[in-house]
């Protein structure tokens, strides 16, 4: 990974498709994306396994799928119209748009912690340019979040938003959720889904789109309790990003000073790590207090506390929030996973996914196209594994290549139907990483395929 460029992303995730520039055929659309056939089982594994471990494998926490469009109040109770706001800078020539902040960072200025007023303020002492050596206009506070109209007419009544982040609708039933389940506090609330947001400066692949998916928790404990649960979520997350193949010495945690914060949190931890165009944030933590639920309580007139069934105590829960974005996962995932090494002479391009998250898991092929028998045997086989585990059948070109376009898409193991399969029912079974290969009789193969698949070397399987 340490010289993977995003170049070398890019142009693999278009190649083998991962990921594909949307609207192609029109030109595209800027900084849109579209996940193709080895993206999206890539991205369904990173939600699936998120899903499994934080909603179904706990039996403190509920899912939820809340619709994108919600009523308009929720984002003014949430703050959302109010301060969920970029500093905006435009070139007067040719009107491109710039985030003040990253004008600001080019020239060396640490920004952490400004505040908007500031950063006016040393726009203006700096006397600084845009990218184009233009002037450039007064900093304006732009609201990122993406409108639209319901029904026919377009005026400010039927004025809606997409979600800028999935949370708020889990504040939004949390009523719903305590009156309708059996759920005690401490207990979480998730969801995985769309979010929107009008980036001033959307880029970096699929970093920063105005189109990505979030994984969200809220999670509901008593105040006296805050920090002992910050600590469980920033431990849950660390392991969750090592799980994704994160190497330790990429990835930081960045506690948020006052005043940079989001206008609801009381504390933040960024979790970054070192993409190829610098330091950034893949996800974070934050404690947002009561903020949230007394808030929606405030503009909605519902009271929305929790009453402890054994004590009768009743308070308003205060909140930990771990989030994390699905894209941002899918890019890390690439990075980590992308390897050049050298087998047999030849340059090979290989996905060292960790073997949950690679999209396809086994390969099957007839080593020759044109001998029916061994094609016969092979899609049987391939017939066999599919139901079980996702697999590919492959028939064409020469055996070499089409290991090579399987290690392009990180493929864990490739088995390969030969003429000594037809004498003797075993088939050769051929790893990844290693370049092992083995034979393995053909009623064991899914058992034995399974196994590798769970960790076990291919000695220990013998
Ligand atoms: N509910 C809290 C929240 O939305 P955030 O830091 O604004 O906090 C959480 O977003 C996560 O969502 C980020 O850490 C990142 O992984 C992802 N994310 C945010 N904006 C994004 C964007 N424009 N493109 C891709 N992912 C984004």
């Amino acid at each position: 990974m340490a010289d993977t460029t995003m170049d070398n992303i890019i142009a693999l995730a278009k190649r083998r498709g991962f990921i594909y520039p949307g609207s192609e055929i029109y030109g595209g659309l800027a900084n849109a994306w579209d996940y193709g056939p080895m993206g999206v089982e890539l991205k369904n594994n990173v939600k699936q396994e998120w899903w499994r471990r934080f909603v179904q494998a706990r039996a403190d926490i509920v899912g939820i799928d809340a619709a994108i469009l919600m009523n308009p109040k929720v984002w003014e109770a949430s703050g959302h119209v109010g301060e969920f706001n970029d500093p905006l800078v435009e070139d007067k020539k040719t009107h491109e748009r710039y985030r003040l902040d990253h004008l600001l960072e080019e020239q060396g200025v640490d920004v952490f912690g400004m505040s908007f007023d500031e950063m006016k303020a040393k726009l203006a002492g700096l006397n600084i340019k845009s990218p184009n050596g233009n002037e450039l206009t007064e900093p304006k506070r732009f609201n990122m979040m993406l409108k639209t109209f319901l029904g026919p007419a377009e005026d400010a009544a039927d004025k809606v938003y997409l979600r800028p982040e999935t949370a708020q609708a889990i504040f939004v039933n949390f009523k719903t959720i305590i009156d309708t389940n059996r759920v005690r506090v401490p207990f979480g609330i998730a969801q995985i889904g769309k979010a929107f947001r009008n980036e001033i400066t959307p880029g970096n692949f699929i970093f920063r789109t105005r189109e990505f998916e979030q994984m969200e928790i809220e999670y509901f404990v008593r105040e006296n309790e805050w920090e002992q649960y910050f600590e469980h979520w920033l431990e849950q997350m660390r392991q969750w990003v090592a799980d994704l193949g994160a190497a330790n010495k990429r990835v930081h945690e960045v506690e948020i000073p006052d005043g940079e914060r989001a206008h609801y949190s009381k504390r933040t931890v960024d979790i970054e790590y070192d993409f190829p165009f610098g330091r950034k944030e893949l996800y974070g933590l934050a404690y947002r207090g009561d903020f949230d639920l007394a808030n929606h309580a405030k503009h909605s007139g519902q009271e929305l506390a929790y009453t402890d069934p054994e004590t009768g105590e009743k308070f308003v829960p205060h909140v930990i929030e771990p989030s994390f974005g699905v894209d941002r996962s899918v890019l890390l995932a690439l990075l980590e996973a992308y390897h050049e090494d050298e087998v047999e002479g030849e340059k090979r391009t290989v996905m060292k996914f960790p073997f949950w998250l690679a999209p396809v898991k086994v390969a099957v092929f007839p080593l020759l196209r044109n001998n029916e028998q061994l094609v016969e045997e092979a899609r049987e086989i391939f017939e066999d594994i599919a139901p079980h585990m996702t697999a590919q059948y492959d028939e064409s070109g020469a055996i070499g290549r089409r290991y090579r376009r399987q290690d392009e898409i990180g493929t864990p193991l490739c088995v390969t139907i030969d003429h000594q399969t037809l004498e003797d029912n075993t088939v050769t079974m051929r790893h990844r990483d290693t370049l092992e290969q083995t034979r393995v009789p053909v009623g064991e193969l899914q058992l034995r395929l399974q196994k590798v698949l769970a960790g076990e070397s291919f000695k220990a399987i013998e």
